[in-house]
């Protein structure tokens, strides 16, 4: 045990109270309390840091990364603010914890030229704790390079016990050394620990984790481990919560959301997920991601045509428009069964926006496989676009496969693709000037304070005048003026 916390405890005699504490025979056995009690534990713990530095101790949660990253991170938030921690606008805070993502290579050079920084607050801040967590610490190399080269870590842990986060944090509360737990994998999954929204009026909600399709670039199914789905009944109370604390839109998250359900034992698909979400009173508009082509079925689009709820707004990843690219990527789909999907869904619900992920540049890709892709961006004609150059996972089938592509020839066609995407997406975007639609107000502008932002069923983003009281409405906003890929608009 640390010893300025030893002779800090000593003092008020919680010492002893805490070792009496930390006894296995007292810490309750199922999971949800075990960490609650944790979280009381961390409760005194901190108080007792705060009385030796004479204030309160402050946190600061920076996410990397994806929509269950965000998710994620309320929940880590929740048990920090439960635990006393107060929340910092900036990184000189307490208590740093960096949520992380690997997804390309670029992510992970963020975090460690991040973590240089956050040394030197350290040096200057002996209160100062930093922790990692997320899909990079999912990797066995980074772990071993953080134990080298950034020993001034206090805590690293991974995707699969997130939610022994209030455990791990008293740990380190009272260890003066790394304390490093990762798992494998894991089949459990743990509700119902508190968290704190970064929105009143809209939340995330975790319907599966994990991913089994092991898309040969892709490193998630690595790092997130197995698909596991949750009970249809734990995610309705959870919605139907939500809906009682003034939430009205939730996005129903996973991987691969439209493998949702197969592997429960009393199976249920996603389409019949929808339609039980959608009978929930109170709750306005639905959103979901990540759809995955293949698995996209004809049960679900009868359903998006039907419902009254699920937003205008599909994002179904391409990655590549070439067939023979396609099927060395395991994406189990060829170009033309992506266009007749595309087809049948548009027939089914015609103002339904189509977003996409591309990557340019996988190992392989020649020019002509590059304009198949082009080919299926002319033809879908998306409403927005992410695009990604390849970059090499360690350990995916992709990243030892021949023919890697020269980065001048990768660049060229990154460009050119991005010019096609946003050409495009700004002629869709101009379509809706002059009409008037359904925004949810989300936000004070970032940059004018005199304006409201919100978003579109179809996921567009409006500004327009009005006041902070209107932060969680779903108003009709007239959109005067497109501009590109947002609107500026006004009340009706
Ligand atoms: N290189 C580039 N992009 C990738 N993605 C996933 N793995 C890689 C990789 N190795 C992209 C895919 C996916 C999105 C979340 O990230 O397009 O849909
Ligand atoms: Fe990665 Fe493919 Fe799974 Fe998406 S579906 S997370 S791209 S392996």
């Amino acid at each position: 045990m640390d010893r300025s916390v030893h002779s800090l405890l000593k003092e008020n005699n919680f010492m002893m109270r805490l070792e009496d504490v930390l006894s296995e025979d007292k810490i309750p056995a199922t999971e949800v309390e075990r960490q609650y009690y944790f979280i009381d534990v961390a409760k005194q713990i901190l108080e007792d840091k705060e009385k030796e530095a004479g204030r309160k101790l402050t946190f600061c949660v920076n996410t990397f990364g994806c929509q269950m990253n965000a998710r994620d991170s309320e929940k880590l938030i929740g048990i920090l603010e439960q635990v006393g921690y107060v929340q910092a606008d900036s990184e000189d805070a307490d208590f740093v914890l960096y949520n992380t993502c690997t997804v390309r290579e670029n992510a992970n050079n963020k975090v460690y030229g991040h973590l240089g920084y956050l040394h030197n607050k350290k040096k200057k801040n002996p209160h100062m704790m930093i922790a990692l967590c997320g899909c990079m610490m999912q990797e066995e190399h980074v772990v071993e390079t953080i134990r080298k080269k950034y020993r001034f870590v206090d805590l690293v842990f991974g995707t699969h016990n997130i939610y022994k986060f209030a455990e791990l944090l008293v740990r380190s509360l009272l260890s003066e050394s790394m304390i490093v737990d990762i798992w494998k994998d894991t089949d459990q999954i743990v509700e119902d620990l508190p968290i704190e929204r970064k929105y009143s009026f809209k939340s995330g909600v975790n319907i599966m984790f994990g991913c089994n399709n092991f898309c040969s670039y892709c490193i998630v199914p690595y790092v997130r481990g197995r698909e596991r789905s949750r009970k249809p009944i734990d995610i309705i109370r959870e919605i139907e919560k939500l809906v009682a604390d003034g939430v009205v839109e939730v996005m129903l998250l996973g991987q691969n959301v439209n493998s949702y359900g197969k592997n429960l034992d009393e199976p249920v698909t996603f389409a019949q997920l929808l339609e039980q979400v959608e009978q929930i009173e109170g709750l306005e508009r639905i959103r979901f991601m990540t759809s995955h082509p293949k698995d996209l079925s004809d049960e679900l689009i009868e359903v998006l045509g039907k419902s009254k709820k699920v937003c205008k707004h599909l994002h179904l990843p391409l990655q590549s428009g070439s067939s023979k690219i396609l099927q060395k990527m395991n994406r189990h789909y060829t170009k033309e069964d992506y266009l007749t999907l595309v087809d049948k869904i548009r027939a089914a619900v015609p103002d339904m926006a189509i977003t996409t992920d591309i990557i340019v540049g996988f190992p392989g890709e020649t020019e002509e496989d590059f304009l198949e892709t082009l080919d299926v961006v002319e033809k879908v004609r998306y409403d927005s676009a992410f695009t990604f150059i390849y970059s090499k996972r360690t350990g995916t089938p992709a990243a030892s496969m021949d023919d890697q592509i020269p980065s001048d020839v990768v660049k060229d066609r990154f460009d050119r693709l991005l010019s096609r995407v946003q050409a495009i997406s700004a002629e869709k975007a101009k379509v809706y000037e002059g009409k008037t639609v359904d925004v949810l107000v989300e936000e004070i502008n970032q940059h004018d304070a005199s304006l409201m932002t919100g978003r579109m069923s179809n996921n567009s983003t409006v500004h327009f005048p009005g006041e902070a009281d209107l932060i969680g409405q779903i108003l009709p906003i007239k959109l005067v003026e497109c501009k590109g890929f947002y609107y500026i608009g006004e009340r009706v």
